[in-house]
């Protein structure tokens, strides 16, 4: 049953949901930029680190490039589960590939490179999206430059893309990641938004879910940017319990004040 809110502001779905599809993302020119790099970065078949904060839109991201890359010349593989050590994470890579995947690592590990060879020689480029590498296993990072060396290391067959917190960036400039890091050419950021940033957001999210008049006040889009400290996520929960509040009292404008008793409620 559709939320009682949704009828109050005359909306037709929840307007600050993660269930946006690839081609309705928002993409301000901050992100138009990072999707360009990207692109470009893939083009030239080099390796990406992107990070961010949580919430500010990177896995997002990540879905516009995937909808914006020509699917017959390159070929992605999303890998979220980065918890795993290195035989797993060969294998659950041989699973995404659509390989049968074998039992040791070494056999694994050839799967994968023999699979991006082949890949090579129809000219399809592969490009492993590695999400939440900041969770990846020590050894497993140890072995990623291992994984980009082809035909002694002449060859660009593959592209890595590792997405994280900006912890990651951190632990790529440690001494003992040095091999992998070198590799990785494109080092990008996804910046929490700026104020101007919130308010674009919100009213596109709105106007996403059928409603083009405005729902929240200047003041009321001002709190919620110096809560949410630029994070899309923090935004979708704190406009989503904002617009049940205000709906509650009636009221047909999002307020400061009902922002303000939502936050203390939610402690963002
Ligand atoms: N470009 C966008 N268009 C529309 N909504 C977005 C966009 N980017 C982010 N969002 C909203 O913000 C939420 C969080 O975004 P996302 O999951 O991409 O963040 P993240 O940076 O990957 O976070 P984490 O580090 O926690 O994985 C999304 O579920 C979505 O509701
Ligand atoms: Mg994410």
């Amino acid at each position: 049953m559709a939320a009682k809110y949704l009828a109050h502001f005359g909306l037709k779905s929840s307007p600050f949901t993660k269930e946006i599809s690839d081609d309705e993302l928002w993409l301000p020119p901050s992100k138009q930029e990072v999707l360009a790099d990207l692109v470009e970065a893939l083009r030239e078949r080099t390796s990406v680190l992107l990070t961010g904060e949580p919430g500010v839109g990177k896995t997002c991201v990540l879905r516009a490039l995937r909808r914006k890359l020509p699917q017959g010349t390159f070929r992605l593989t999303y890998c979220h589960n980065a918890t795993l050590g290195r035989r797993d994470f060969y294998r659950q890579l041989c699973l995404a590939l659509g390989l049968s995947p074998s039992a040791t690592a070494a056999a694994l590990f050839f799967g994968v490179s023999s699979h991006v060879e082949d890949l090579g020689r129809e000219r399809i480029h592969p490009v492993f999206l590695l999400d939440e590498a900041q969770l990846l296993h020590q050894d497993t990072l140890d072995h990623l430059h291992i994984l980009l060396n082809y035909e002694w290391d002449s060859k660009a067959l593959l592209s890595l893309v590792l997405v994280g917190l900006p912890e990651l960036a951190d632990r790529m400039t440690l001494r003992r990641n040095r091999c992998l890091y070198s590799r990785i050419q494109y080092r990008l950021t996804i910046d929490p938004i700026v104020p101007d940033d919130t308010a674009d957001y919100i009213a596109y999210r709105l106007t996403g879910s059928g409603c083009k008049r405005e729902v929240f006040t200047s003041d009321a889009i001002a709190m919620i940017h110096e809560t949410a400290l630029g994070s899309l996520r923090d935004i979708d929960r704190v406009a989503t319990a904002a617009l049940r509040a205000s709906a509650r009292r009636k009221r047909k404008l999002v307020e400061r004040d009902v922002v303000d008793h939502v936050i203390n409620i939610l402690g963002v």
